[in-house]
């Protein structure tokens, strides 16, 4: 495969075209950033972490019947997805209080929610991302209704299997955020990434963050914490 012309630059990864029509070519970076892109850095050793990661939590989740754009690692920073058209939201899931949760209803962070609270934003960095309702996203076209309930049902199966994998490798999963697209079949899919990036990861028996609130925060150098996550994932 063939890899042709830049598509889009993210935050986190270069997307490019490919001699294949419904085929693209992810570029990991080694760039971070936190609150909307105000505090940015390059952190080499990130993108390599992060496609792996991805790969490896996307495999996974295949093997539980939950389909994604993954196809297969082109290289260490280079993944093949699956061409969609990107429904403009993040879907975020939370069994545990912390972050923007907490914050908001000035709760403690650490707290076990009694069912997954999935949240809405509307992806638009010129707005902030904001926190919307499922009338919201209808309203501004992001989904439609059926789309919003099969989201959902798809974000809950993903929450529960992500739950049981990271126990496995002694890793609560606080929350995460997950993003969908549409094939050109008109299948609705999960896409971009799932990485430490994107979760809250504590260790199950220290509550010490493994994700990138070690950055957020300046608790300390995030790469060996990146590497002890990739580590547990392979050990599996
Ligand atoms: O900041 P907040 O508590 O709303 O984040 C919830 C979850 O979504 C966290 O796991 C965070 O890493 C993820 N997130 C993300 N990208 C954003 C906002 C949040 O991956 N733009």
């Amino acid at each position: 495969m063939e890899r042709k012309e830049l598509l889009y630059t993210g935050k986190a990864k270069k997307m490019y075209a490919t001699d294949q029509e419904n085929v693209l070519w992810a570029e990991y970076l080694n760039q971070a950033t936190a609150l909307n892109g105000v505090k940015k850095d390059t952190i080499e050793g990130k993108g390599r972490l992060n496609n792996q990661i991805t790969g490896r939590i996307f495999e996974y989740l295949a093997e539980k019947g939950i389909a994604s754009h993954y196809i297969q690692e082109l290289s260490e920073t280079e993944q093949s997805v699956k061409r969609v058209n990107m429904f403009p939201l993040e879907v975020v899931v939370r069994n545990v209080s912390a972050g923007s949760f907490a914050k908001r209803f000035g709760m403690e962070e650490g707290i076990d929610l009694p069912f997954p609270v999935l949240e809405f934003y509307y992806k638009d960095d010129a707005l902030n991302d904001p926190f919307i309702n499922d009338a919201h996203v209808q309203v501004l076209g992001a989904a439609t209704d059926e789309e919003v309930a099969e989201i959902k049902k798809q974000a809950l199966k993903i929450n529960a299997a992500l739950i049981e994998m990271f126990k496995a490798i002694g890793i609560r999963l606080i929350d995460f955020k997950i993003e969908f697209g549409k094939t050109a079949e008109g299948e609705i899919i999960l896409a971009d990434e799932i990485s430490p990036d994107t979760c809250r990861l504590w260790d199950i028996e220290t509550n010490e963050h493994l994700d990138k609130d070690i950055y957020r925060r300046d608790l300390g150098d995030l790469i060996p914490v990146y590497v002890e996550v990739l580590d547990r994932l392979n050990k599996m």
